[in-house]
């Protein structure tokens, strides 16, 4: 038998280290290993078919005989969080939602909570607030439904006497860092009761068909705090993104056992709680003040729907000293490169300026299909030439400044085409088409720099 021992685990990753370290060197974060201390191990068995049959009691069946149409969803009547989740929630199945502080996952919870409160009882349980701060949000959000019953609780086992006696649908548990088991003696929050108190609540949810939502707060690189093991432990992971100063969030399905990751919910935050968007490009582009230099539109693609979204890009002289690069909503490295490219491969000198990029709405873009948005923002406002106000560029360029061909490009295009955009640029060579938006095919960033500079 092997003795128990401690070991140390980083709060941020999950690994785990024999000894104490200043510096997880796993993930690279600081002081985020705590102490833990594992039970004795089995022995392990030698064979595993050697097992008495006694203990080995699973029997395997023929796969193609299993009955798969057999899961039946809960609507939740909110369209944007069905279509992620793949028609609604699973019975039985746990549900990980995580997003910054102030984000609006209590907000959404609260939402859902309400929608399905009116079909069967839901058990909403809050270690953060009180229960008169969750009235008081519930009755902002609209009316509450007289079976969503609320329990502002931190001890995991005080949930069974609720849970045995309203039998709910629906479980939510606001938020998993707040609870603790009475079996780990480690603080709230620490891996080892988050990870126990989600095996724990996953247990009950499973064995009494009850789906159960589990929030997360993630940490400020955007990782789930506490173990990576949480993720592994859930069927669905849902992150709700956005930028707190603007109302505008979405909705992915990092993980779903039960169906895509492809979709996403976009939503705006306004005085009511979480709003659908129907039409995101819309939204975006409703403060545009077109005719300005350094005002690009792209198509960019989420999960499986185009936006257009705006690129802003200014470029100043700089004063003495290097030049300065502010980028929003956008990874700073790949305006560096575009920066390089445009200023080696086409005749627009932009090095020696101080260069600011912003996605307009708080949106992230990550898809190199707006690099070539972002050049001609930059070749925009460095010509002091607006890009014409019914043009949309879309494509990835590479070193070479060659421009490159990007997915789904008749979507993009036909999205363009019903906002107004009738001429896009494309990578040459994409056989894309659309009605009412005429392609506009460009080989190299120096061919759309020209195309401007004519436009
Ligand atoms: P919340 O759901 O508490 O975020 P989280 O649980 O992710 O920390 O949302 C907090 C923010 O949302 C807060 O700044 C106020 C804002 N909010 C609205 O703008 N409208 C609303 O109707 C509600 C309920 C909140
Ligand atoms: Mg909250």
């Amino acid at each position: 038998m092997a003795k128990a021992r401690t070991i140390h685990v980083c709060s941020e990753c999950g690994a785990q280290h024999p000894r104490w370290l200043g510096r997880c060197s796993t993930c690279g974060a600081w002081e985020s290993l705590v102490e833990e201390s594992t039970g004795a191990e089995p022995a392990p068995t030698a064979d595993l078919l050697a097992v008495e049959p006694s203990a080995a009691v699973g029997k395997a069946v023929p796969l193609r005989e299993v009955d798969a149409s057999g899961a039946p969803r809960l609507a939740t009547g909110i369209d944007e969080v069905d279509r992620v989740l793949g028609g609604g929630l699973v019975p039985g199945s746990v549900v990980l939602l995580g997003g910054e502080p102030g984000i609006g996952k209590s907000t959404l919870c609260l939402q859902l909570a309400a929608a399905l409160g009116g079909t069967g009882p839901v058990l909403y349980v809050t270690g953060e607030e009180s229960l008169e701060q969750v009235r008081l949000r519930a009755e902002r959000l609209g009316d509450v439904p007289g079976r969503l019953l609320a329990l502002a609780e931190t001890r995991v086992e005080a949930l069974a006497e609720p849970w045995r006696e309203i039998r709910p649908q629906l479980v939510l548990v606001d938020s998993i860092q707040t609870m603790r088991t009475a079996a780990v003696d480690s603080a709230p929050g620490s891996v080892a009761q988050v990870r126990d108190c989600a095996a724990l609540l996953s247990a009950t949810a499973k064995a009494h068909g009850a789906a159960l939502l589990l929030v997360g707060h993630v940490t400020k690189e955007g990782s789930l705090a506490g173990p990576r093991v949480l993720e592994h432990l859930v069927d669905v992971v849902l992150t709700f993104e956005g930028d707190r100063g603007h109302p505008f969030r979405l909705l992915r399905a990092a993980k779903n056992r039960y169906g895509s990751t492809q979709e996403v919910g976009v939503f705006s935050m306004g005085e009511r709680g979480l709003l659908a968007v129907p039409n995101p490009s819309e939204l975006f582009l409703a403060e545009r003040h077109a005719g300005s230099p350094g005002s690009c539109i792209v198509p960019i693609m989420e999960g499986t729907r185009p936006m257009l979204i705006e690129v802003q890009a200014l470029v100043a002289p700089a004063g003495y000293g290097t030049a300065r690069r502010t980028c929003i909503g956008i990874d700073d490295a790949r305006v560096a490169l575009l920066l390089a490219v445009l200023d080696r491969r086409s005749d627009v000198d932009v090095l020696s300026c101080d260069v600011y990029v912003n996605v307009t709405g708080g949106v992230r873009v990550a898809e190199p299909a707006a690099d070539l948005a972002v050049a001609l923002a930059l070749a925009s406002s460095r010509l002091d030439k607006p890009i014409p106000a019914d043009a949309a560029a879309c494509g990835e360029i590479g070193l070479g400044g060659e421009v490159r061909r990007v997915g789904r490009l008749d979507q993009r295009l036909r999205e363009a085409a019903r906002l107004g955009f009738g001429r896009v640029l494309l990578p040459a060579g994409a056989d894309a088409k659309a009605p009412g938006a005429e392609p506009v095919p460009v080989t190299e960033i120096a061919d759309a720099v020209r195309w401007l500079r004519d436009a």
